[in-house]
């Protein structure tokens, strides 16, 4: 049995929106804003704790990070780095979350690959685990998942069934998804740490996800949102009670603080 995800302190902040120009700004102005975050966190508590997304602004923050003059102020052997959700393919697919994440930033700062936590892959035909341990199950994948967060959690002694992220980043897809979590979705309800998703409505249909209650264990969520086609998932999603199941990104929420960075055409329905 997996320990609770722990629920204590001071009701959550109500979600602060911060509009920048453009996508460009956006992107530029969230790297910022994060170097700085990993910094306060490891001043404070010696290391840093962060939940990587996928999607266009996400990875564009990451590559904005790597080219940012600020970047070294990062200890990066001392961040772990983990995903809110993952395509479920082989492991050297470019459509994986990780991959790109490398490319964008893992690979040209000096992580600790111990402290990279990659979730599982698909196991290729015939692999047999021979491709570096991919599963051939998302479920299995998963539960693996969900392991090393409590692992990891019970290390820091919190109690809880996923470790305090400090920040947790998300995109938002045009429906008010966010990580995999799809509206009125099984994922949507799902009550352990992380759950597989099957006949996702984007392809790729298989996939792995953080449920809420991981991600409302974050200390900061920041959902980040580039472009017209997304300004209704936005306002639909920042409505006084919106229903996480029908508006997933509604229940993306942070137990210190939530915050959408958001560009202006994302933010033209607010
Ligand atoms: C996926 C994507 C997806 C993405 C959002 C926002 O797994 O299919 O990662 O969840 O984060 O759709 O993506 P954009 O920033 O590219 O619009």
């Amino acid at each position: 049995m997996t320990p609770p995800v722990s629920a204590g302190g001071p009701a959550p902040e109500p979600p602060r929106v911060v509009v920048h120009a453009d996508a460009g700004v956006l992107a530029r102005a969230a790297a910022a804003r994060l170097i700085t975050a990993l910094v306060d966190a490891q001043g404070a508590r010696g290391e840093a704790s962060l939940v990587l997304t996928g999607g266009g602004i996400g990875v564009a923050l990451l590559r904005a990070v790597r080219t940012s003059p600020a970047a070294d102020a990062v200890n990066w052997s001392r961040v772990d780095v983990w995903w809110g959700d993952e395509r479920f393919v082989p492991a050297d697919s470019p459509d994986r979350n990780d991959q790109q994440a490398r490319e964008a930033l893992l690979a040209h700062v000096p992580v600790d690959p111990a402290r990279v936590f990659p979730m599982g892959h698909l196991a290729e035909a015939g692999g047999g685990g021979g491709d570096g341990g991919g599963v051939a199950e998302p479920e299995a994948a998963a539960a693996a998942y969900a392991a090393a967060l409590a692992a990891r959690a019970a290390r820091a002694g919190s109690g809880s069934a996923v470790p305090a992220f400090d920040v947790l980043l998300l995109g938002l897809g045009p429906e008010t998804h966010v990580a995999s979590i799809f509206p009125d979705s099984p994922a949507a309800v799902a009550t352990e740490t992380v759950t597989a998703v099957r006949d996702c409505p984007k392809p790729p249909p298989t996939r792995v996800t953080l449920t809420f209650p991981a991600l409302r264990a974050a200390r900061e969520v920041w959902v980040i949102v580039a472009g017209e086609e997304k300004a209704e998932a936005v306002a639909n999603a920042l409505k006084p009670g919106a229903d996480r199941v029908t508006f997933p990104a509604a229940g993306a929420v942070g137990r210190e603080r939530t915050l959408w960075l958001v560009d202006r055409a994302a933010a033209s329905r607010l």
